[in-house]
């Protein structure tokens, strides 16, 4: 087959062998290295005939890129969270956008539960004592935590990682209640949980967990008020976006003990510094944003993006799409 004859894609970073199986007769890939920031310089002289984009959730897919792609038609983001493109303009050119639900929900589910747990029985702390020479004896008061059975969990959203979440709560036996923009009494009724408004939720919360994407309504939704209003032995866990949190007030939070501890896989910015305040907090369980990060996970997310992929390029509607609305022009 002539290769030169099949569309031009540009994959932001590389992926390993067999993720992007389902490109590689329909499309001339050019593929970026795997840890990069941004496009490399040689993949942006290929963005003039590029006609698909095949992105990760750390490209910037803005406006100055889309304007030097005048033949592009689709980004394909792999992530369910598509905060780093640009929607509106992509929308106003005509472009959709492809990301990938449902496939990460489990995987996210899962690590938001693990971080949850390791955080309220202070699993770091603990084994770091206890590699350093610091478990002298059994204590009755050593490393003592938070017990997840009768505990008011706060879902913040109540979308699929969310429900996740929930499910795998009631099996702890944990009380929920949740915050969502549309009323969902079928969830509640599931999980015997509680719609409440967003104060409530946080006031009366033992642990509370947050899954709403990032959007100009969301960004700082918790800051230094909200975080103040939370129970002081409350736990605040983030497998969202960090930006969803003010850093700054969640530093003076775990400093100044107004809620007794927080577990994030998403940090603003990401990677956080090594140097940041919140490494040096012993209360603050920090990971480097891998709630979907399982072989199975990664690789559905890969299939998923390619076949929102080829759907746009054959200018048919993607089956998971970001800017739906840009159907309607
Ligand atoms: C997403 O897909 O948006 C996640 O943050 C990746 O783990």
């Amino acid at each position: 087959m002539n290769k030169s004859a099949l569309p031009l894609v540009i994959v932001s970073h590389a992926l390993p062998d067999g993720w992007l199986d389902l490109l590689q007769d329909k499309c001339q890939l050019v593929i970026g290295p795997e840890e990069s920031e941004g496009l490399t310089p040689e993949l942006e002289n290929w963005l003039p005939e590029t006609q698909g984009l095949f992105s990760l959730l750390t490209l910037k897919v803005d406006d100055k890129l889309l304007s030097r792609a005048p033949n592009l038609k689709v980004v394909s983001n792999m992530a369910v969270g598509f905060d780093n493109v640009d929607i509106n303009s992509c929308t106003k050119r005509g472009l959709p956008v492809g990301h990938t639900p449902g496939v990460l929900t489990d995987g996210t589910a899962d690590l938001t539960m693990a971080i949850m747990l390791a955080a309220a029985r202070r699993i770091t702390e603990a084994s770091q004592d206890a590699r350093q020479g610091r478990w002298k004896t059994w204590s009755p008061t050593g490393w003592l935590g938070m017990d997840f059975r009768d505990a008011t969990l706060g879902i913040v959203g109540m979308g699929q990682i969310g429900s996740g979440v929930a499910e795998r709560a009631l099996g702890f036996g944990m009380k929920i209640r949740f915050t969502d923009s549309n009323l969902k009494h079928d969830l509640a009724d599931r999980f015997k949980a509680k719609q409440v408004p967003l104060e409530t939720l946080l006031k009366s919360s033992d642990i509370v967990t947050l899954h709403v994407p990032l959007t100009a309504e969301t960004h700082h939704l918790i800051n230094e008020e909200r975080l103040k209003s939370m129970k002081s032995n409350a736990l605040l866990v983030n497998t969202s976006r960090g930006l969803i949190v003010d850093n700054n007030a969640l530093v003076s939070a775990l400093e100044n003990k107004w809620i007794a501890a927080a577990a994030l896989d998403v940090t603003d910015p990401e990677p956080l510094p090594t140097d940041h305040p919140l490494f040096g907090l012993s209360n603050c369980l920090i990971v480097p944003h891998i709630g979907s990060a399982t072989w199975n996970t990664r690789r559905k997310m890969a299939e998923r993006a390619c076949e929102n992929l080829i759907a746009g390029l054959h200018e048919q509607r993607l089956p998971y799409c970001a800017n739906p609305e840009v159907y309607n022009a």
